[in-house]
């Protein structure tokens, strides 16, 4: 895939309406926003394209309301954000590209910004109905994908509304595709990648296409103990997809016949089950990954396999990562993800965290600031690792 596209920069905006999709898909507990990291992601293109004298029309969707105009789902809430950020009013439309959004579009005036309702409002939305992609690009001149999170996603307000308008990426798209498309398609080496989570079927193709391009592939969380089924060990009660130990198999003669390191956990965190609630306490003991007894669940990496996996990574030039390494929201399962974060501060490579789980461990466990650069995509950030065309950014124009 091309990812050197037109962005803000190689059009005119003055005096145009600009409808910019943004990923305001952001976390909310009782009316409030709990991170604004996606809103905050987004305001450099929202600044220039105010400082340039264009008519901005944001959009985004927020949640999965599937057609119903659910009121929490509401973008009111992100558009009183977007104003404090900003320091100037944003004008809430009350539909997506209906009557009200149309009226506001109309009377814009050059530096104006406006905020469409949750595009998933509309049910044609999800399914990339040209009905709705006309309907939004009717609203304006020029379109601006900034919505890095959503760009995995073929939506009328993603992708759709591309066949219409003119149309070019933002600067949060443009620096994750720079980033994360360098360190893949040229990384200084050593090149590590690291992968957790729970299950090895959501990082089928993240593996294969990565054992394609790293030195070392580190795998822990969960999906470690299909690996380890897979080596012939018995797991107990820890997460286990039989249907994948010969996908398994596979990808460990893969890695050997490329020559890629790969690192599987020789210890593991062990409790009678998952903890409920999931930060309740929980009792732990630490067990070779040979000797996980019957009835016990492995939810951590042990002590020495976290000192493994920090030992790689401190002689890498590139590290990728994507996945807890345990039960991180749980204090007592959490220091085999705390270590990886704290390995990824201490190192003075290139540290590049995909979005979701991982990205909230760096950012609740402190260790943000000292990360290269934390994704603001999740399901996108898997997808770019696989390899995959991400439809947001291929509708856009090549320079
Ligand atoms: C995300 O949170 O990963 C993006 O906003 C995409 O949301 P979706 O998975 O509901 O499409």
């Amino acid at each position: 895939m091309n990812y050197n596209k037109k962005s803000i920069e190689d059009i005119e905006v003055t005096g145009k309406r600009v409808l910019c999709r943004c990923d305001f898909n952001v976390p909310t507990k009782g009316g409030k926003i709990t991170s604004d990291k996606r809103i905050v992601a987004a305001m450099p293109t929202i600044k220039y394209l105010v400082d340039n004298g264009a008519k901005v029309i944001l959009c985004s969707h927020m949640g999965k309301p599937k057609g119903e105009w659910k009121p929490e789902l509401s973008l009111k809430v992100v558009a009183a954000r977007i104003s404090e950020l900003l320091g100037k009013e944003v004008i809430m439309a009350e539909d997506v590209a209906g009557e009200d959004a149309k009226a506001k579009a109309a009377a814009l005036q050059n530096g104006d910004v406006m905020l469409l309702e949750n595009t998933r409002y509309i049910k044609g939305e999800t399914k990339n109905d040209p009905e709705l992609s006309k309907a939004l690009a009717d609203l304006a001149d020029v379109f601006v994908n900034d919505a890095f999170g959503t760009a995995h996603r073929a939506h009328s307000s993603t992708a759709g509304v591309a066949d219409y308008l003119p149309a070019v990426c933002g600067y949060l798209v443009q620096k994750e595709v720079s980033i994360m498309g360098k360190a893949l398609a040229n990384p200084e080496r050593p090149f590590v990648a690291i992968l957790g989570g729970a299950k090895v079927a959501d990082k089928l193709n993240v593996i294969n296409n990565l054992l394609e391009k790293v030195d070392t592939l580190i795998i822990g969380g969960g999906m470690a103990y299909t690996f380890a089924a897979a080596k012939g060990y018995s797991v107990g009660n820890s997460l286990l997809d039989e249907s994948k130990i010969d996908y398994c198999k596979e990808m460990m003669a893969k890695a050997e016949a490329k020559g890629v390191k790969l690192l599987l956990p020789i210890d593991c965190v062990i409790a009678d089950s998952f903890p409920n609630p999931i930060d309740g306490p929980v009792d732990v003991e630490t067990v070779d990954i040979t000797a996980i007894p019957a009835g016990k669940e492995g939810l951590d990496i042990g002590e020495k396999t976290a000192a493994i996996f920090a030992d790689a990574v401190k002689n890498a030039k590139t590290v990728v990562w994507n996945g807890p390494m345990g039960v991180f929201e749980n204090p007592t399962l959490a220091k085999g993800t705390i270590a990886m974060a704290q390995a990824l501060a201490d190192s003075d490579a290139t540290t590049i965290v995909g979005g979701g789980d991982s990205a909230a461990a760096c950012e609740q466990l402190g260790f943000a600031d000292q990360i290269t650069h934390i994704s603001t995509g999740g399901g996108a950030s898997l997808e770019f690792l696989e390899g995959l065309e991400l439809p947001g950014i291929a509708c856009l124009q090549d320079k």
